[in-house]
């Protein structure tokens, strides 16, 4: 049975999925690292691939940008296909000083300014956090792999441009968030929803504190290397 948003038979997708926002990393990284890639999903042009690597049988599924989006292709992969491992692989922003472009923050707990996950807990508030093993095993193959490793709280926000407060972001800094993305709060929520595993790695783009960004091709190098980590935390391998 397929799903309204992915078009994938059960047991197209495997139980380890790489989750980056934008569906032509996904390509890229099905193309760069998967042996035998298998396109899985196109519809909406949400691309996803299943192939193998280093002989383990991985899944990559674009998930679109923000809370919303995410949590329709979790939610399906895991209640549908039965994942049992999500990681997802972006960029963040940092909001604080010491953390500088190209730097790797694993995102510990997800803040978010969403409205989402308060809805669901009728206004309390849930802490959004990332599987322990997941998350050590990812610090151990960055740090070997020479990233400066950053982990602790993130923010996922629903506001790109935050046109009204544009300091918006110094609340959370104030309080040692470390960076800004906009899905990890809604993967960490449906993960734990339904008792799997999950962790965001993301990788600097860029920096409100110094106002400064990598540009799309910078961010490609970095983010190979990011990936590789990814699936040797996720594998195991
Ligand atoms: N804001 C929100 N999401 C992001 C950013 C940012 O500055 N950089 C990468 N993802």
């Amino acid at each position: 049975m397929s799903t309204p948003h992915l078009s994938a038979a059960p047991g197209d997708i495997a139980d380890v999925v790489l989750l980056p926002g934008d569906p032509l990393r996904a390509k890229l990284i099905a193309e760069r690292f998967f042996d035998d890639p298998v396109c899985h999903n196109e519809v909406r042009g949400m691309l996803g691939f299943t192939g193998t690597y280093k002989g383990r049988r991985v899944s990559v599924q674009g998930t679109g940008m923000g809370l919303p989006s995410l949590s329709i292709y979790a939610h399906e992969l895991i209640t549908v296909f039965g994942a049992k491992t999500l990681v997802r692989v972006g960029t963040c922003g940092a909001l604080q000083p010491g953390i500088k472009l190209r730097d790797l923050v694993l995102a510990q707990s997800a803040s978010t300014d969403s409205s989402l996950i308060a809805t669901r807990f009728r206004g309390m508030a849930f802490a959004p956090t990332a599987d322990f093993d997941l998350l050590r095993r990812a610090w151990d193959s960055a740090t070997a792999r020479g990233f400066a490793v950053h982990v602790g709280n993130v923010l996922s926000t629903d506001t790109f441009y935050d046109v009204d407060e544009p300091d918006g972001w110094k609340l959370w800094a104030r309080y040692g968030v470390l960076a800004v993305e906009m899905e990890a709060a809604g993967l960490y929520t449906a993960a734990a929803r339904h008792g799997v595993r999950a962790l965001a790695a993301l990788m600097v783009s860029d920096s409100l504190v110094a106002h400064e960004s990598l540009s799309p091709a910078e961010r490609q190098s970095g983010f190979a290397e990011m990936v590789t980590a990814a699936l040797d935390a996720a594998l195991g391998t």
